[in-house]
């Protein structure tokens, strides 16, 4: 028997890379997955889709009468160069879709009675050295006020007799399912490449988790009644910029690792791969102190064993 067994869950924002991960683990878990997406997902699986718009309430509500759980993943991707069109669709894309899911439960006769929502670990800001748990305040910039606007439509959005779990997750490692690699895909090319050593001064923290852990914990927050309110996913053992390319370059074999000056990377970040700099030179060291004390084992709790699992396969 699946932990999920017959369990149906509604993945809304889940046609892209985290989401169809999630889909496949659900589901070999024994649960009936629908995935709400503006566009079909990529390729097939074992899941059903329904689309939304994502702002506005449709017939796709009757998707959540019934269901087992909802998980909201919808956002648009931060991996690009934050022009003000880009930062608008960043906030709304988050925003709306929580706020029109929030109208959606309240449409159906039987909404889910569990909510995971995603959130980042981002809201942290970029602190230099700080390792931040749960009880960290959060940062500055504009991460933390996307970050702030999402939590507080989910908290606008929950109904009060729903479960709410909200997960500020790190940057995930994982697999191309069709839908992208996630930031890992750009990471490894870069290291094969010979470009992957220090970028600026190599410090910034890289917070990072498995998928499998991350898949894991939102199974673990659907059926596990004590699991509620914030938690940051992460795995435990976050590194140092250096440290994580470094891992990676012994994981692939690569033994060459040219570094990357602040002013390459503020050159050819916008100009070379399309996106924002300052993912690069900033970072944050983050650490769930819920998770540990409710004593959830990671699968993965170091880099070396969760890149040696992915390069692998
Ligand atoms: N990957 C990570 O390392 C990571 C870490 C922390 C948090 N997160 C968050 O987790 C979520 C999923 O990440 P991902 O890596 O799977 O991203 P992804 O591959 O870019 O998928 C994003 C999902 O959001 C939907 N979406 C995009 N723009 C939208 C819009 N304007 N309105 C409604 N839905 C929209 C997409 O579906 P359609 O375009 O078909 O509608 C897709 O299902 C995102 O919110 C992301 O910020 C990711």
């Amino acid at each position: 028997m699946g932990k999920l067994d017959g369990k149906k869950i509604v993945i809304a924002g889940g046609s892209g890379f985290l989401g169809l991960s999630m889909a496949d683990h659900f589901a070999d878990a024994g649960g009936k997955v629908t995935i709400l997406s503006r566009s079909r997902p990529k390729g097939s699986g074992r899941w059903a889709h329904t689309t939304w718009d994502g702002r506005t309430l449709g017939k796709w509500a009757e998707s959540l009468d019934g269901a087992d759980a909802v998980v909201n993943l919808a956002g648009r991707t931060v991996n690009c160069v934050k022009t003000p069109d880009h930062q608008d669709e960043i906030l709304r894309s988050r925003v709306e879709s929580t706020l029109v899911l929030g109208q959606a439960m309240r449409a159906v006769k039987s909404p889910p009675p569990v909510w995971v929502q995603m959130s980042t670990a981002h809201i942290y800001g970029d602190p230099p050295s700080a390792v931040c748990d749960e009880d960290s305040v959060v940062g500055m910039g504009f991460a933390p006020t996307i970050g702030r606007a999402w939590e507080a439509a989910f908290h606008q959005s929950k109904l009060s007799s729903q479960r709410g779990v909200l997960m500020r997750t790190s940057f995930v490692i994982g697999r191309n399912r069709g839908a992208g690699g996630g930031a890992l895909g750009t990471l490894g090319l870069i290291a094969r490449l010979g470009l992957g050593g220090r970028v600026g001064s190599g410090t910034q923290g890289m917070s990072w988790i498995h998928e499998d852990d991350i898949n894991a914990l939102f199974a673990d927050a659907i059926t596990n009644n004590a699991r509620s309110g914030m938690y940051i996913v992460s795995a435990p053992y976050p590194v140092s910029q250096v440290e994580f390319m470094s891992t990676l370059r012994r994981v692939i074999k690569m033994p060459i690792g040219l570094p990357a000056f602040e002013w390459m990377v503020r050159i050819g970040a916008p100009l070379v791969l399309r996106t924002d700099p300052e993912l690069a030179l900033y970072g944050r060291y983050v650490v769930s102190k819920r998770l540990a004390a409710e004593g959830f084992e990671f699968k993965f709790p170091t880099l070396m064993t969760a890149l040696t699992d992915l390069y692998r396969r």
